[in-house]
């Protein structure tokens, strides 16, 4: 079976999916590895690294794709019109397909996928289950965004972060707020704390008050009743009520006046980012302070952030980045690569050399979006087909009819 890694066109991006050491492991599974020559440059792997690791190099795109089985991405391939290659073209009906898709932003490309015939996981869809942690490119991603968002407003920050007691006097600690309490802002708390910032935190989920704290952060939040029912049973956050927001508005309001950095990080699955630090708030913030908002891809928890720009408004410079993770491509690209062998590995059978999808597996099952030349997926597929596609059975053993899946961000369980 023949695996494809292309190399990545969308701009700004400059991970790949498959490292030599993740090549390695595809190797070991029977399989045959082909890398676009180039794939790895920004990520600081070179051709010869890859061929070292028993991949074949291709010369382009065309004949990387050439009779892959399986496609490995970082983003979902260009479609026609979308640059210098329609990748969409040359994959092969029955084709599996493997990346962060981004469904919730390409309902067009699904279309196109179930029309090439081809199987397509999205792996941010995958559920929040102790089984998939190691297949979890939401985590492995957001990891290094919320270390890399630190350090990004420790850099545009006109002090140091830790107290400093000098000859000449003494520098005060910053002051760091972080909004959002998940993956990334945990990892941003733990990063600020490091470098010695005196770290406060906002979430709306109840659970997340004892994480900040156990990484030495003041918690900031209005617990009331609708606090508490926060969290849906995926581990996620609801979109919260007028009236919760206005109140948390006011608390924010009067804490975002002494804060040196604020880094964003507040989202909610398939909507945009909620709007957290107001305009008038910014206005109210220290001449000098800095926002990192890395919600900004999805609208931004400040209005005033712009998606891969960094702006100064009212003094404050505001830090918009369109894709953290690309910010740090070797190790952003070494957990996403090992992330993807993880979730391919159980999908392929050695012996047989072939594939043998589980489609009664709640992983697969919540991640596939299109297949035998439909929109599979019940949130992305119009009812009327998403209901013929999962019942027609199978041609070959292996590819059961998948089982009705919920919402992901409504079902699976809590985080551990
Ligand atoms: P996310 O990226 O969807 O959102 C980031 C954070 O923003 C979340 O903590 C969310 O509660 C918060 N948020 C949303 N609206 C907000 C608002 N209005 N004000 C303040 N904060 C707001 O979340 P992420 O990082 O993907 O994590 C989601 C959940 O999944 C968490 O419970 C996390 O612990 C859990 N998880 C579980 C894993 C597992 O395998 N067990 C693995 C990774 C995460």
């Amino acid at each position: 079976m023949k695996v494809a890694i292309p190399r990545e066109r969308r701009t700004g991006e400059t991970r790949v999916a498959a490292t030599p050491e993740s090549i390695k492991k595809l190797l070991a599974l029977g399989l045959s590895v082909h890398v676009e020559s180039g794939a790895g440059i920004a990520a600081g792997v070179t051709d010869a690294a890859y061929e070292k690791a028993g991949a074949t190099v291709e010369p382009d795109a065309a004949a990387t794709y050439a009779n892959a089985d399986v496609v490995l991405k970082v983003q979902r391939p260009l479609a026609k019109g979308e640059g210098d290659v329609d990748e969409v073209s040359l994959l092969k009906s029955g084709a599996v397909l493997i990346g962060a898709l981004a469904p919730y932003d390409a309902a067009d490309a699904l279309k196109l996928y179930a029309k090439q015939g081809v199987l397509a996981f999205s792996l941010e869809l995958i559920p929040r289950i102790t089984r998939a942690q190691s297949m979890d490119i939401l985590s492995s991603q957001a990891n290094l965004a919320g270390y890399m968002s630190v350090i990004q407003g420790a850099e545009c920050y006109g002090s140091p972060l830790p107290m400093m007691m000098t000859a000449a006097g003494t520098v005060p600690p910053a002051k760091v707020f972080v909004m959002g309490a998940g993956v990334a802002g945990l990892q941003a708390i733990a990063t600020a704390r490091r470098l010695g910032g005196i770290v406060s935190a906002t979430d709306v989920r109840p659970a997340s008050k004892e994480e900040v704290q156990s990484l030495g952060a003041n918690f900031i939040a209005v617990e009331d009743d609708e606090f508490k029912q926060a969290q849906t049973a995926g581990g996620y956050a609801k979109e919260m009520s007028a009236e919760y927001r206005a109140k948390q508005a006011a608390l924010i309001a009067e804490h975002i006046t002494k804060q040196d950095i604020v880094v964003c990080t507040a989202l909610i699955p398939g909507r945009p980012a909620p709007t957290l630090v107001t305009e008038d708030m910014v206005k109210t913030m220290k001449q000098g302070s800095v926002i990192v908002d890395l919600a900004a891809e999805r609208g931004g928890n400040c209005p005033l952030s712009k998606a891969g720009e960094t702006i100064v408004a009212h003094g404050v410079t505001i830090i918009g980045p369109a894709n953290m993770p690309a910010e740090l491509p070797a190790g952003s690209s070494g957990l996403y690569s090992r992330n993807l062998v993880a979730f391919l590995t159980p999908m392929v059978n050695k012996e047989a050399g072939a594939l043998a999808i589980n489609w009664d597996d709640e992983i697969i099952a919540k991640t596939v979006l299109t297949r035998d030349g439909a929109i599979v997926h019940p949130q992305f597929a119009p009812a009327e087909k998403a209901k013929p596609a999962a019942e027609k059975s199978a041609d070959s053993p292996a590819e059961g009819a998948p089982p009705a899946v919920d919402a992901p961000d409504q079902t699976g369980a809590p985080a551990s």
